[in-house]
C-alpha cells in the first residue's frame, strides 16, 4: 500500500501549504549530500553541536509553501549529524599511543590539551601508574576527548566509537 502512495505522490502533483521534511513525502525531494572535507575527513561546516545542514530540493511540479518548484532550487534544509574535527590536530592513534607508552609521563594529557592534569602526572607516575591505566581506557573508548570539545580526527578507516561517520 504504501508503494502506491509513494508512487502516486511521485507522479502527481501535489501541494502543501509547508515545506519542510516532515510535511512533504520523502519521494518528493532530494537533499544534497553532505560534503566530506579531504583533509579532516568529517563533514564540511559542521557545526560544535555536531550538526551540519543540508539543502534540500523539493522535485520539479511539488507545490509548497506557495512556491511551484522546479527541481533545481532549495525548498528547506535538513539537519545531518556529523563529527566535529578539529582538523587534524587532534588524531586518534597518536592520543592512544602517547597513552600506553607515556601515559605515565602524562604526555597523552599534554597532547589533548589538559596541561593541569598532565603535570599532576607527570609529577606523580601517572597516579602512581593507576591513572595511566584508567587514561588508556578512558582514551581507548573516546570517552576522553581533546579538551576543546572537539572529536578525533580518526580518517575513513579508523575505528569510530562515537557520533556518526559520514560516508
Ligand atoms: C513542518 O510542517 C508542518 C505542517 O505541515 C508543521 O506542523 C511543522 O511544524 C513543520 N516542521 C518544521 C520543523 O518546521
Ligand atoms: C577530495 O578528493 C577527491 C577524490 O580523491 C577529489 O575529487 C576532490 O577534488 C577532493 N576535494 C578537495 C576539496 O580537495
Ligand atoms: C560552508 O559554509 C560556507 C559559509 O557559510 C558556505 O559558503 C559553504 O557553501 C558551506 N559549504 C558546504 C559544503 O556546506
Ligand atoms: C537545525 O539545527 C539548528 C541548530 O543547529 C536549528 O536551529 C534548526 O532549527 C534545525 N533545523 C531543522 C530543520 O531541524
Amino acid at each position: 500500500m504504501w508503494t502506491v502512495i509513494l508512487l502516486f505522490t511521485l507522479f502527481t502533483q501535489s501541494t502543501s501549504s509547508y515545506c519542510n521534511i516532515t510535511s512533504l513525502y520523502p519521494t518528493q525531494f532530494l537533499c544534497r549530500e553532505v560534503v566530506v572535507d579531504n583533509i579532516s575527513q568529517s563533514a564540511v561546516n559542521c557545526t560544535s553541536d555536531r550538526i551540519v545542514s543540508v539543502p534540500c530540493y523539493p522535485r520539479r511540479g511539488v507545490i509548497c509553501g506557495g512556491v511551484a518548484y522546479d527541481g533545481d532550487t532549495i525548498g528547506f534544509y535538513k539537519n545531518v549529524t556529523c563529527r566535529y574535527v578539529n582538523g587534524t590536530r587532534y588524531h586518534y592513534g597518536v592520543a592512544l599511543g602517547l597513552s600506553v607508552f607515556f601515559g605515565f609521563l602524562g604526555l597523552d594529557r599534554f597532547y589533548l590539551g589538559y596541561a593541569a592534569i598532565g603535570l599532576l602526572k607527570f609529577s606523580t607516575m601517572g597516579f602512581f601508574l593507576l591513572g595511566h591505566l584508567v587514561d588508556i581506557i578512558l582514551i581507548g573508548l573516546q570517552i576522553v576527548g581533546p579538551a576543546d570539545q572537539s572529536d578525533y580526527y580518526i580518517g575513513y578507516w579508523g575505528p569510530v566509537l562515537e557520533g556518526v561517520e559520514i560516508n
